[in-house]
């Protein structure tokens, strides 16, 4: 998990946990003030395996490192779950492939209606169209087409800069009177 994704995390590592599975989470944010739900996980949780871009708490650099790592050591490993950031669910795709262990991740696309009519959140799996508000979100990391879908999320990065530009300068404003 990475980022706002661990949120997610509880609930899935809960429902493992239930199952009887011995498991892993491993979660990873820029510093430790950012890190989310670490004792919520301890508590579900057989180990906590923890990163942080800058060093500040657990071990220095990506989730990704400390996956692959555990994939390289661990041959018991048989699915991975990979809630985060866009670039941090296929890099865990890419690190998983090899090992042909499954890998499902969480995908957010850009959503409107949420109820499959209006498209937005059409994403590309195995070679078919699928929408991530009714098909999904989780997919079969290893069949996503996240070169498609990293597109798509900045389809309309422009407009997102002009719209938080508008608003910071209303809130300039409002503070000036
Ligand atoms: S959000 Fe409109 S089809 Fe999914």
């Amino acid at each position: 998990g990475g980022g706002t994704g661990i949120a997610a995390m509880p609930h899935i590592a809960k429902g493992h946990h239930k199952a009887g599975n011995y498991v892993i989470a491993v979660i990873g944010a820029r510093n430790k003030d950012l890190l989310l739900f670490e004792n919520e996980l301890k508590s579900f949780c057989d180990e906590v395996l923890i990163s942080t871009d800058d060093g500040s708490y657990g071990h220095k650099g990506f989730v990704t490192e400390l996956l692959k790592e555990r994939l390289e050591s661990d041959k018991k490993v048989q699915e991975v779950v990979a809630v985060g950031p866009v670039p941090m669910m296929q890099a865990v795709a890419e690190v998983t492939r090899p090992f042909g262990v499954a890998t499902t991740v969480s995908l957010n696309s850009l959503m409107v209606d949420g109820i499959g009519m209006c498209g937005a959140c059409r994403v590309t799996v195995g070679g078919e169209t699928k929408f991530t508000c009714v098909d999904g979100p989780e997919f079969d990391g290893h069949k996503v087409d996240f070169a498609e879908l990293r597109q798509r999320l900045s389809a309309f990065r422009s407009q997102e800069k002009d719209s938080i530009e508008h608003h910071q300068h209303r809130c300039t404003c409002h503070d000036q009177h």
